[in-house]
């Protein structure tokens, strides 16, 4: 086995859209789109931070219509993960970006269910859904999609928060979180991508989540890295997302090896790898060649994912099985 056997945590779903795919669901879907060609769309691809991103993303999703088109997108999705080496993936859907759009919550979840329900079988990799919400829209309107969702007993693991991050802190969405765990769900939050330190710390303390998504910006606060390291509070990185929406200069100035150093709990991940030039095998691809990590560096950030990630006991162990034999492949 040479790939190195990852698993993926930080995910979203939509951000796996592919220009070429948003071409055919706008055909297939009589959906006008604002550019003439795919290399026009290309063009658009250029971000100056995480709202000039969100703004596109948004956009793209104009396609995304029927059951069908969410099952096709997360097909696309393994397939691309499973040859990258993903065993096991939890993905992020943003139920408020459709259901606003008009397209039912139904055809959002049952699409991406049908395309999980498959995956082991077709692409031998697990997953997990999550279903994340918008702090930049209200916590009430939040609140009221998640009873939808429990009502409907879709089928997901987690909640999580993303979108524009400044201005729109933890502490808002206590009600949210407090609900989900009432429901049994698991919680993770976006938190220190733009955002300062005091999120981070909001996002453990008010929200409770077993993840933060992000928090690079942890190393402005000496106390904070403290507890994180303390508490080995998985960090779920995404180093070429960083770099395109400018949260970093460049590759070579990312705090991951620092972060690695100081013992935090950090894995790899893609984010929105249709956007951010590459899936998660590019991320350790130019990680590797940049910082020239080891193999015993590589096995022990894989080693982090499975340690965070939602799964049982038994599949925990299988995936560290899994990560021995690459490394003892290798030596
Ligand atoms: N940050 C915040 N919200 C998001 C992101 C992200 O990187 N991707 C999709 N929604
Ligand atoms: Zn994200």
């Amino acid at each position: 086995m040479d790939r190195l056997p990852v698993v993926e945590l930080h995910l979203h779903i939509e951000g796996t859209l592919e220009p070429g795919l948003i071409f055919v669901l706008a055909e297939r879907n009589g959906v006008e789109l604002p550019y003439a060609d795919l290399a026009e769309l290309e063009r658009q691809y250029e971000f100056g931070d995480l709202q000039s991103f969100l703004d596109l993303y948004y956009a793209n999703m104009a396609v995304l219509r029927t059951e069908r088109d969410f099952t096709d997108l997360a097909r696309a999705y393994l397939a691309r993960a499973a040859a990258a080496g993903v065993r096991h993936a939890e993905i992020m859907f943003d139920p408020q970006a459709h259901v606003s759009r008009g397209v039912p919550l139904e055809t959002c979840v049952n699409g991406l269910a049908s395309a999980l329900g498959e995956s082991e079988e077709e692409f031998g990799v697990s997953t997990v859904l999550i279903a994340a919400f918008l702090r930049d829209e209200p916590a009430e309107d939040a609140l009221e999609v998640l009873e939808q969702l429990l009502a409907m007993n879709a089928p997901i693991t987690g909640i999580g928060l993303d979108s524009a991050e400044v201005g729109h802190p933890p502490r808002d969405f206590v009600a949210l979180y407090d609900r989900a765990r009432e429901a049994g769900l698991e919680c993770v939050a976006h938190a220190g991508e733009e955002g300062p330190p005091e999120y981070i710390r909001e996002a453990l303390d008010l929200l409770q989540v077993a993840r933060i998504d992000h928090g690079i910006r942890c190393l402005e606060d000496e106390e904070l890295v403290e507890r994180l390291v303390a508490e080995q509070v998985p960090l779920t990185v995404c180093p070429l997302s960083n770099v395109r929406l400018r949260a970093v200069d460049t590759l070579a100035r990312h705090p991951l090896p620092r972060m690695l150093g100081r013992g935090l709990n950090v894995s790899v991940n893609s984010d929105d790898p249709a956007y951010f030039g590459g899936y998660i095998d590019e991320n350790f691809r130019q990680l590797t060649e940049l910082f020239g990590f080891t193999d015993e560096q590589l096995a022990a950030l894989a080693v982090n994912s499975v340690r965070s990630a939602f799964i049982t006991e038994e599949r925990r162990r299988g995936l560290f099985a899994e990560i021995d034999e690459w490394r003892r492949g290798r030596s």
